[in-house]
């Protein structure tokens, strides 16, 4: 099949990945995109890796079933447990995942950074060896945020109850000098506002999505899959609950996406 009618797959344990995706199509307008997520079984970020591993290969082969010439793991959760098993087990395709972009605070030569993610993601070796990499010269606290993900899940129209967990899980770092917070999971941009609305000052916020589109677009560069439509590509969505529903929140979620959620 040409380059032109195959799509970019784009996965997450649920909404979250649809922050990835909006951004994704705000860099490639053209090229099609099948997102898939695994709403019945979200969190990952309360389960074990090995269980994370499993999720992950069992989407990746529902994604294979589409025409798609990449695969995005558009939840750092996924990459950080699954992401080496998924490029051994399919080497024939680019699999590209977000990560926390802890790099990227430090570079912007911020002093007391906050990194906000799932239990999983902030236990595995992955962040350990980026963490170690970087907190020499700056102070990095982390935040594992049990629960906040599912709020997100399930509306984020539910202000208070969002807020109040928010509350709870920042607290203590509310009267630190935090400058910078890096959302280290893909649900978290749909309430960045309400965890700035928190602080007394102006917080510089950072996520994965330009590292995550540059290799994108490294990868189809090299494989000369760029598409060279004119044209807006479609965005097709689909979830493990198979409920219209279900598919009907994906696009309220990418509508808001698009409309709040900006490159940072
Ligand atoms: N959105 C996912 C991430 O980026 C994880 C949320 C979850 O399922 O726990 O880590």
């Amino acid at each position: 099949m040409d380059k032109e009618n195959l799509s970019v797959g784009v996965f997450d344990s649920g909404v979250g990945g649809i922050s990835t995706l909006s951004v994704l199509n705000q860099y490639f307008p053209n090229e099609n995109f099948v997102f898939l997520g695994d709403s019945l079984n979200a969190p990952y970020g309360d389960k074990e890796k090995s269980k994370v591993i499993q999720l992950s290969e069992n989407i990746v082969n529902q994604l294979l079933q589409f025409p798609v010439k990449a695969i995005v793991i558009a939840c750092n959760t996924a990459t950080s447990a699954a992401k080496n098993e998924l490029c051994e087990l399919y080497p024939y395709i680019p699999i590209i995942g977000i990560e926390p972009a802890l790099k990227k605070a430090v570079d912007s030569g911020s002093q007391s950074i906050l990194v906000m993610g799932t239990k999983l993601t902030l236990e595995l070796e992955k962040f350990n060896k980026l963490l170690s990499q970087y907190s020499s010269n700056t102070a990095i606290h982390r935040l594992a945020c049990p629960g906040l993900a599912d709020l997100i899940e399930q509306d984020i129209s539910d202000t208070d109850a969002i807020d109040q967990l928010l509350e709870k899980l920042l607290k203590p770092f509310l009267n630190e000098d935090i400058d910078s917070i890096v959302l280290g999971c893909t649900h978290y941009p749909f309430v960045k506002d309400r965890i700035q609305k928190l602080f007394d000052k102006e917080i510089n916020f950072f996520t994965g999505f330009t590292g995550v589109a540059k290799q994108l677009e490294q990868q189809l560069k090299d494989k000369d899959a760029l598409t060279n439509r004119n044209s807006r590509g479609r965005i097709e969505f689909f979830s493990s609950k198979k409920d219209n529903d279900e598919i009907q929140l994906y696009k309220n979620y990418f509508e808001f996406a698009v409309e709040n959620i900006r490159n940072v």
